[in-house]
């Protein structure tokens, strides 16, 4: 269980331990103990595709021409980095997570030129501080759920990417309604703070995975003031 110690508790750590924080203080503890083996007991046991998603989606819509500065929220062991560094390898990402574990494993990716895959990780509770430094595009996948980032933050956030830049978002599907996303993003774009998102349903886990048919919807959008 996430509360225990030790490798083999890291071992027996799943999804219904994520479903069950609540407070950055329980996702401290529950990435501290996940971080090692996370990649190979969730990643990989799961086949979990969510980050590729969204590194792919921000690929298609985010335009080429300029080297942007991407901030990569809640990054983890740093998988959505990993590939959108090689869809966009102009591109400077920086993670930001609460997990000093995660932001460990994150920094041992490498490019295929041996630098870093992330410029810059940096430890934060996104619920409770928000960094000063501005961005040109954000992306995220897996944290904006249940437990994690709320709708609060999401809107906090806004503020982290400068005006015309791009987000690039993944929610949970389950909780997109339910737990006020939707709700936080309709009333952004009446406050004229953002554009009408596109929205693009996505599978966060293959075929064949036993969670296949959980879904997230990846929100697309710039901000306008
Ligand atoms: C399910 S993991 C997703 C990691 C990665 N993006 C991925 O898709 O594999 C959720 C991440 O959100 C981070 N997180 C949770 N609460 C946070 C908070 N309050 N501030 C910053 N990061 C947080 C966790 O430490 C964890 O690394």
């Amino acid at each position: 269980m996430a509360g225990d110690s030790g490798s083999d508790a890291a071992d027996s750590i799943d999804l219904a331990d994520a479903y069950a924080v609540k407070t950055p203080e329980d996702s401290r503890r529950l990435y501290r103990q996940w971080a090692k083996t996370y990649n190979e007991t969730f990643i990989e046991a799961n086949s979990y595709i969510y980050p590729r998603a969204v590194a792919e989606l921000f690929a298609e819509h985010v335009p080429q021409s300029i080297s942007l500065k991407i901030v990569d929220v809640g990054c983890g062991t740093g998988a959505v980095g990993s590939i959108l560094s090689s869809l966009r390898p102009e591109c400077a990402i920086d993670g930001y997570d609460i997990s000093p574990e995660m932001l460990t494993q994150a920094s041992l990716l490498k490019r295929p030129d041996h630098s870093a895959v992330y410029r810059n990780l940096v430890e934060v509770d996104l619920t409770e501080q928000l960094p000063v430094q501005k961005f040109d595009a954000m992306t995220s996948s897996g944290t904006f759920t249940h437990g994690h980032l709320g709708p609060k933050t999401f809107l906090a956030l806004i503020d982290l990417v400068v005006q015309d830049g791009w987000f690039v978002i993944g929610v949970n599907a389950e909780h997109f309604e339910s737990r006020g996303f939707a709700n936080a993003i309709d009333g952004a774009v009446l406050a004229d703070r953002i554009t009408v998102p596109l929205i693009e349903l996505v599978d966060v886990y293959a075929p064949g995975s036993p969670h296949h048919g959980d879904q997230a919807k990846v929100c697309i959008f710039r901000r306008k003031i």
